[in-house]
């Protein structure tokens, strides 16, 4: 070997070993995870973690190339202590990228702080329609639905059932607020009238005045946004009030997704819209359904597909930058042009980076919401105020 030949294979086998060493020292990728893992939502913030591992492991344990460290956050679904919990995310322990959370006014302070730092937020619930409106960056991305998404597709379908008066009840705080926003929009359009809107603080589950009020009011319909253990209690008492024998109880999916086995009897034949519903019976539920059963010894609900399509989300950015999240705007380009394989059926991304997804009318049979039929197709959230 001439010695020019010699020198110039030392310097492609050094600069092999130095690509290969570069991307082996690539440092681990910090997830924040913020969610809630006490109160009445618990059960959801599990099932999202569950959902998010899942895929983190059918990737082998690494998202674009990185693998990933979790650092975790019970913010106990409390708006007052969201700013503090989420700042410490970002700024003590130095997260690549946020995912969370439940509830819609401990989202909007993530949402804040996400656009002040520019770090990456991945929101697998929270349906504030803020998030993907007023407040919608580039950062910023939801793997779930706006409030207004079910809410409105159930006010179209409770409308187009022939049904004229309807009586609210909710939660009173953003969720709740929105969610009834939405299914009044959807009803009105479809000729009916919202009479009366009713509401307990969060978490509240004394319900027993307001049932007075609705048996008294005889609507043709209540609306009613709750979710977790709140749900668990209202659609229990509402069905021990005798209600559900003479007033049809319908709702956002929160209202019984998760919920079933808690819920039994109670709960039996109620219609609600949602992204997700049992019984999709496609190749891709059902693989994601045995995986998720076989690890977790547990069925998965719409918490879980939002938890595992926040990993999918996630990888289709970090591939197109090699791992690099820094890249944001090649990260985002990523997502939004993104068909995303997901158990619920496949869907893309808005420009103010909210799903826009099939809303599924579904019917409670035993522990299943029961699909029925595609509500409203393609379903985009209206994002307003959203100027990307
Ligand atoms: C919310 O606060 O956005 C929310 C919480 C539970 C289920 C659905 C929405």
């Amino acid at each position: 070997m001439s010695q020019r030949v010699a020198r110039t294979t030392l310097t492609a086998l050094a600069l092999a070993c130095i690509a290969t060493l570069g991307h082996a020292q690539q440092a681990k990728l910090k997830v924040g995870l913020m969610l809630p893992y006490s109160g009445t939502y618990a059960a959801l913030g599990v099932a999202i973690e569950n959902g998010f591992k899942l895929r983190l492991d059918e990737q082998g344990g690494k998202l674009g190339g990185r693998e990933i460290e979790f650092v975790k956050v019970d913010d106990e679904s409390d708006p007052a202590k969201a700013t503090d919990n989420v700042n410490k995310l970002i700024k003590r322990d130095n997260v690549d990228v946020i995912v969370g959370t439940v509830h819609s006014g401990v989202t909007i302070a993530m949402a804040k702080a996400a656009k002040e730092s520019g770090t990456v937020l991945i929101v697998p619930n929270g349906g504030a329609d803020a998030v993907t409106g007023p407040m919608c960056a580039q950062n910023i991305f939801r793997s779930s639905f706006s409030n207004w998404q079910p809410a409105y597709a159930m006010g179209e379908v409770a409308g187009k059932q022939g049904k004229k008066k309807a009586i609210t009840i909710t939660w009173k705080y953003a969720a709740g607020d929105e969610s009834v926003a939405g299914f009044k929009e959807g009803f009105e359009k479809a000729g009916g009238k919202v009479d009366k809107q009713l509401a307990v603080p969060f978490p509240n589950v004394e319900f027993q005045a307001l049932l007075t009020e609705i048996a008294a009011a005889k609507p043709d319909v209540v609306y009613a946004f709750f979710a977790g253990g709140g749900a668990v209690k209202f659609v229990k008492d509402y069905a021990a009030a005798g209600l559900n024998k003479t007033i049809p109880l319908v709702g956002p999916g929160f209202l019984t997704d998760g919920t079933l086995e808690a819920q039994g009897e109670s709960a039996q034949g109620m219609l609600t819209t949602l992204h997700y519903a049992d019984g999709l019976d496609t190749p891709r539920d059902t693989s994601f359904r045995t995986a998720y059963a076989k690890t977790f010894k547990l069925q998965p609900d719409v918490y879980a597909v939002q938890g595992y399509d926040a990993a999918q989300m996630l990888a289709i950015g970090l591939n197109a930058v090699k791992g690099d999240i820094s890249k944001k705007a090649e990260f985002a380009s990523a997502i939004e042009h993104a068909k995303i394989d997901s158990p619920r059926g496949q869907f893309t991304i808005s420009k103010a980076h909210n799903p826009v997804q099939d809303i599924y009318l579904r019917k409670v049979a035993g522990n299943e919401n029961k699909v029925v039929s595609v509500a409203v197709k393609n379903l985009a959230d209206p994002a307003r105020g959203c100027k990307l």
